[in-house]
C-alpha cells in the first residue's frame, strides 16, 4: 500500500459532524451582521507581504516570527494572509469603496494562518470571523464594535465570558507612553526574555504581550497607560464604558491589554471564556485610526475585531452547547432491484425541491438499505420495488414508528411536507 499523507502540523480537518456546527455558527455571526447593517467581504488568502509588514505592523511577532512568506515564480514577495484587516482596508482604497457612503461596515470570515508553535487553541491556519467600521472616529462605533462581539458570542449560548477593555491613547499619549515603558524596562532588561530584549530595540510595547512568566513579572509593576492618557482620550474611553455597560457586557477595564498588533489607536478590547479557564481570548480587536493612512490612504478613522473559530468551538464544547447544524435527513429512498432506480431517481428530484433526501447508488437488500437509512438518521424511508412502480405508489416507512404507509408517487412530496410539518409542531 501506499504511503499515506498527514495532514501538516498545526492544521485540522473539520469533520461534517463539527462543520455543520461551524456552519451554523457561521449563520448565526453572519445573520447578527446584517441585523446591526454589516455586508460581507471576501479578499484573497494571498498577498503582498508588504502589506502585513505595513499593515500588522514589521514589529510584531506576527510580521516577524508568524508569516508564511514565499516568493512566486515571478520572484514576488507573498505571505498567505495572517489576519484579514490590513487586506479589508487595501480592498478599501482599491475599489475606493469610501464612494459608497461616509461610513462602511464590512464582515468577513475565513482562514488566517500563522506559523505559530501548535498548541491549545493555537493552530497554523485557524479561521476568523470579523468585522471592520471604516470611516468614523465615533465612540459609539468602538461600542458597536465590543458589543456586537458579545451579543453573537451570547447568542450562540456561550456564558462565563469577560470583555477586557483598554486604551491605547492617540498618538502623542501612544509616544508618551512608549518613552515611559522603554525607560522603566531599560533598568530590568536582565529580567527579560531573549524575545523581549529584540522587542525593547524595535518596540517597547511589545514587551506589555509576553507571555513569559519572568516577562509577565516584570510587566506587573510597569506604568499603566491610564496614568498618561490625554483629556481627549479619557472622554472617548468613558464614552465607550458608558454605551457599553448599557448593554450588559460584563467588561472591566484591564490597563495592561496592549494587543499583539501594531496597528491600534485608543480603545482595544478582548473577550476570554473564563469558566474554560483558557487565557487565550476568544476574540479580539480595537481602533485603528492610521492604518488607512500607513497603506497609502486619506486620513480615515476605523476600528474592528475577529473572533477564532477553533477557540469559539472549544469553548461551546467546555460549555456543554451542542449549535444544532442542519445535518437532519428527511427521506432515505431505498429502491429494490435494479428496475427500480429511473423511478427512485426521479422521485430524488421531486422531493429535493423540499427536502433533504438521500438516495441510494446500489442495488442492495432492503434491510441493508433500512440499516444505512437509520445510521443516518433519515425520518422516512421512501421504499420502491416493482410492485410499487406498477401500482404508481411508493412505501413510506416511518423510521420512528415503524408504521407503514402507501402514498401515491405523485402525492409523496405532499405528504412527506406534512409528516414533516406535523413532527416539528410536536
Ligand atoms: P488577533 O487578536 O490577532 O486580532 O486575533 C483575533 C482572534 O483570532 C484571537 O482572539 C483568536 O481567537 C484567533 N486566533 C489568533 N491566532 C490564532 C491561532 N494561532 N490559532 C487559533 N486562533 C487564533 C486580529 O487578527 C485582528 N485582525 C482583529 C481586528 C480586526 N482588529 C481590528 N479589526
Amino acid at each position: 500500500m501506499a504511503k499515506r499523507i498527514k495532514a501538516m502540523r498545526g492544521t485540522h480537518d473539520v469533520l461534517p459532524e463539527q462543520a455543520s456546527r461551524w456552519r451554523a455558527i457561521e449563520d448565526e455571526f453572519a445573520k447578527i451582521c446584517r441585523q446591526y447593517g454589516y455586508r460581507e467581504i471576501r479578499t484573497p488568502i494571498f498577498e503582498a507581504t508588504e502589506l502585513f509588514e505595513r499593515g500588522t505592523g514589521f514589529s510584531t511577532d506576527v510580521v516577524q516570527k508568524e508569516m508564511y512568506t514565499f516568493e512566486d515564480k515571478k520572484g514576488r514577495r507573498v505571505s498567505l494572509r495572517p489576519e484579514a484587516t490590513p487586506s479589508v482596508i487595501r480592498a478599501y482604497l482599491e475599489h475606493s469603496l469610501a464612494k459608497q457612503g461616509k461610513v462602511l461596515k464590512l464582515f468577513y470570515l475565513g482562514p488566517m494562518f500563522r506559523y505559530d508553535r501548535p498548541g491549545a487553541g493555537r493552530y497554523r491556519q485557524f479561521h476568523q470571523l470579523g468585522i471592520e467600521i471604516i470611516g468614523t472616529p465615533s465612540a459609539v462605533a468602538d461600542a458597536e464594535a465590543i458589543v456586537l462581539l458579545w451579543e453573537f458570542l451570547r447568542g450562540i449560548g456561550l456564558s462565563g465570558l469577560k470583555m477586557r477593555v483598554n486604551s491605547l491613547g492617540c498618538e502623542k499619549c501612544r509616544v508618551e507612553y512608549s518613552r515611559l515603558i522603554r525607560e522603566f524596562l531599560k533598568e530590568r532588561l536582565e529580567r527579560l526574555c531573549d524575545d523581549c530584549h529584540e522587542r525593547f530595540e524595535r518596540n517597547p510595547l511589545r514587551v506589555l504581550d509576553c507571555k513569559q512568566e519572568m516577562c509577565k513579572a516584570v510587566v506587573a509593576e510597569a506604568p499603566e497607560i491610564g496614568s498618561i492618557l490625554c483629556e481627549a482620550c479619557q472622554e472617548h474611553l468613558a464614552e465607550v464604558e458608558n454605551l457599553v455597560s448599557q448593554a450588559n457586557v460584563d467588561y472591566y477595564i484591564d490597563s495592561r491589554l496592549v494587543r499583539g498588533l501594531d496597528y491600534y489607536t485608543r480603545t482595544v478590547f478582548e473577550v476570554f471564556h473564563v469558566s474554560s479557564g483558557v487565557d487565550n481570548s476568544l476574540g479580539g480587536g480595537g481602533r485603528y485610526d492610521r492604518l488607512v493612512e500607513d497603506l497609502g490612504g486619506p486620513q480615515t478613522p476605523a476600528v474592528g475585531f475577529s473572533a477564532g473559530m477553533e477557540r469559539i468551538a472549544q469553548a461551546l464544547e467546555a460549555d456543554g452547547v451542542d449549535v444544532k447544524g442542519e445535518s437532519r435527513l428527511d427521506v432515505f429512498i431505498a429502491p429494490m432491484g435494479k428496475q427500480a432506480f429511473p423511478t427512485a431517481f426521479k422521485l430524488a428530484l421531486d422531493l429535493r425541491q423540499a427536502l433533504s433526501v438521500w438516495l441510494e447508488f446500489d442495488d442492495r437488500k432492503i434491510d441493508r438499505q433500512l440499516r444505512s437509512a437509520s445510521r443516518l438518521g433519515a425520518r422516512f424511508a421512501a421504499i420502491i420495488g416493482s410492485e410499487e412502480i406498477s401500482k404508481g405508489i411508493v412505501k413510506m416507512k416511518d423510521m420512528i414508528s415503524g408504521e407503514q404507509f402507501e402514498v401515491p408517487q405523485s402525492e409523496a412530496l405532499k405528504w412527506l411536507k406534512h409528516r414533516l410539518k406535523e413532527d416539528s409542531l410536536e
